[in-house]
């Protein structure tokens, strides 16, 4: 703890909408768990976008996955990124950057998010190659058509679609 009682390390903010969690988050986690004191994993609540998992259930697998990494966190948030890494005293905002097609965007979120709140960096970082071409959307759409998705996801991600499409399909 510092003499203000904030807790010390420097926190970073690993924030999404993992839907579901993949391989390819999974390995930024661990890359951002050696380079800061303290990573939160941050799942977006977002009520307007169509969820296969709830928050709590995003929260729950990945939990799960980090349970025997003690600098590791998850929490959900909702509202400005920026306001809640404030909040949360953390120093950086982590995100994941596959191919240049990812840039535009990231670019774009970054700046906008410097601009709201200048105290908090953004830092990229690249996956394994292995996962540069994996996302939840095509998790999602693959394993619904019945592909194979082992190996991309944890196996706990994959146990859970297998509910879910259990519970779809009513058995
Ligand atoms: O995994 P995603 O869906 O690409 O993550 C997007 C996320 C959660 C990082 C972004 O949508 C976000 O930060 N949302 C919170 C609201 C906010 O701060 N919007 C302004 C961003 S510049």
């Amino acid at each position: 703890m510092t003499p203000s009682g904030a807790p010390s390390g420097r926190l970073a903010i690993f924030p999404g909408s993992f839907d579901p969690l993949t391989n390819g988050h999974v390995d930024i986690i661990l890359r951002s768990a050696h380079l800061f004191e303290r990573i939160t994993v941050a799942v977006l609540v977002n009520a307007e976008k169509q969820a296969l998992f709830t928050a709590d259930e995003r929260v729950a697998i990945i939990r799960e996955v980090f349970k025997e990494y003690p600098n590791v966190g998850v929490e959900s948030f909702d509202g400005l990124l920026v306001e809640y890494a404030r909040q949360r005293r953390a120093s950086a905002i982590v995100r994941g950057l596959r191919a240049v097609s990812d840039f535009e965007y990231e670019f774009q979120m970054a700046l906008m998010n410097r601009r709201l709140s200048s105290a908090i960096e953004t830092v990229f970082m690249m996956p394994a190659e292995q996962y540069t071409y994996i996302s939840s959307r095509l998790i999602k759409e693959v394993f619904s058509l019945g592909g194979r998705v082992s190996g991309l996801v944890p196996d706990i991600v994959e146990a859970r679609l297998r509910d879910k499409h259990k519970v779809a399909i009513g058995r």
